[in-house]
C-alpha cells in the first residue's frame, strides 16, 4: 500500500468513528438517528455496521481532515472531498446517513450515502479508486464469512439495508452487490468459500432480471444457486419489516428455488401458456437450458418435470437434448 493510501485509509477511519459518533451521540446527527430508527435499526445494529450521519455543513468535516494533517488534494482525489465548478471543496455526503463499505479486513474503504430527505440521487457512493473497486468487493463480506462457512450457504443481497435488516433478523450470512448484478471476481470470490449462494434481489423487474444474470455467473463460478422467491415488487428488507424475520427465514431463505426452478419460473414471465405456440416455445427454451446441465441425472430430473407438465414422451425430449448437446460441442 502505498502511503497516499495509507493516508487514505487513515481518513476513511477518523471519518468512519467521526459519522458515527455524529449521528448517535450528537444533535448535528440527530436526523440520521431518527430516520434509521423509524427505519426499524436498533442502537447495537448501528453500532455492529459503524452507521453514521454527516452534517449539514459545508466545512465541518473539511476542517476536521485537516486539522488531522490529511491534504484536501489527496481527499480530493480520493473521493472522500469534492470540489465543484468554484474549485470550492466541501463533503461529499453532507446531509447523509453514512453506511461504511468494509473491505475484507473490516477497514472502511468507501462510504455509500443515503439522502434522508428524497435528495437524488437516493444513494451517493464513493467514485472507485485504488483502494475501492466496486466490482471486487461483496459489502458486509468481513463480518459474513465466518457465518457463510458456518451454514455453508451465502445470501446475496441488492443493498446496504436488506443486508443489515437481514442480519438483524439472524441471517447473518448475507454479502451484497450494491446494486448491480454480480461481477464474475465477486462470484470467484463468494465460491472459494462456499459451495451454495442463495439470491436474493428485489422482486421488482430490474431485480428479477439481475437474479437471471447473477444466477448464471455464479453458476458458471461452480456454485450451487437457489433464487428466494418474494412477493412481487417487495424487497427483502420490507418483506422482514412487513412479515418479520422469522417469516423471512422460513418462507423465502430456506424455500428459495433450484436453480432451474428459477430459470422456468423466469422463461414462463414472456409467454402465456394457454396458447399452443406459446408453450412449444417455452419448452424449446427450457431445452436450451437444460442443454446446458452438466450433470445427466439433473438433465433427466427436469426433463421428467418437463414430461409431465406438457405431456410430452421422454424419448422426444432426449433427442431434442442431444441434438443441442451436439451443436454446442
Ligand atoms: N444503489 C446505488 N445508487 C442508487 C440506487 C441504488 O448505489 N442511486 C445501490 C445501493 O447499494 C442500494 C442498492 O443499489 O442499496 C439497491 O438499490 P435499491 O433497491 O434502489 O435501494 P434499497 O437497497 O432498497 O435502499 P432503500 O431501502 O434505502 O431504499
Ligand atoms: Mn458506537
Ligand atoms: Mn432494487
Ligand atoms: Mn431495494
Ligand atoms: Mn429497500
Amino acid at each position: 500500500v502505498s502511503t497516499e493510501n495509507q493516508d487514505v485509509l487513515r481518513a476513511y477511519e477518523w471519518l468512519t468513528k467521526l459519522y458515527h459518533h455524529l449521528l448517535r451521540h450528537t444533535k448535528e446527527g440527530k436526523e440520521g438517528y431518527q430516520y434509521l430508527i423509524d427505519r426499524g435499526f436498533t442502537d447495537n445494529i448501528i453500532d455492529t455496521f459503524q452507521l453514521g450521519f454527516s452534517p449539514s455543513s459545508r466545512e465541518f468535516i473539511v476542517q476536521f481532515l485537516e486539522k488531522k494533517g490529511f491534504h484536501p488534494q489527496t481527499m480530493v482525489k480520493a473521493g472522500l472531498l469534492s470540489m465543484n465548478d468554484q474549485q470550492q471543496i466541501s463533503d461529499r455526503f453532507r446531509g447523509r446517513v453514512i453506511f461504511p463499505i468494509r473491505n475484507h479486513l473490516g477497514k472502511s474503504i468507501a462510504f455509500g450515502g443515503r439522502s434522508i430527505n428524497n435528495q437524488e440521487p437516493k444513494y451517493l457512493n464513493s467514485p472507485e479508486s485504488e483502494l475501492f473497486h466496486k466490482g471486487k468487493l461483496l459489502y458486509n463480506f468481513d463480518l459474513a464469512r465466518s457465518n457463510i462457512r458456518k451454514k455453508e450457504e451465502a445470501v446475496l443481497f441488492e443493498g446496504y439495508v436488506d443486508v443489515i435488516s437481514a442480519y438483524k433478523a439472524g441471517v447473518t450470512n448475507g454479502v451484497a452487490t450494491l446494486g448491480t448484478s454480480i461481477t464474475e471476481a465477486q462470484a470467484k470470490l463468494l465460491r472459494r468459500y462456499v459451495d451454495t449462494v442463495v439470491i436474493c434481489y428485489d422482486a421488482d423487474k430490474a431485480g428479477i432480471q439481475a437474479s437471471y444474470k447473477a444466477a448464471k455467473i455464479l453458476k458458471n463460478a461452480g456454485c450451487t444457486v437457489k433464487v428466494a422467491n418474494m412477493p412481487d415488487g417487495t424487497d427483502p428488507d420490507e418483506f422482514i419489516q412487513q412479515y418479520g424475520g422469522e417469516r423471512f427465514k422460513t418462507e423465502v431463505i430456506d424455500l428459495s428455488d433450484t436453480y432451474m426452478s428459477f430459470l422456468m419460473r423466469y422463461l414462463k414471465r414472456d409467454y402465456n401458456l394457454n396458447l399452443e405456440g406459446d408453450r412449444i416455445q417455452y419448452v424449446e427454451s427450457v431445452l436450451d437450458e437444460v442443454a446446458l446441465i452438466e450433470r445427466p441425472v439433473e438433465r433427466e430430473h427436469y426433463l421428467k418435470e418437463l414430461a409431465n407438465e406438457f405431456e410430452l414422451s421422454m424419448d422426444t425430449l432426449s433427442q431434442e437434448i442431444q441434438a443441442r448437446r451436439q451443436k454446442i460441442g
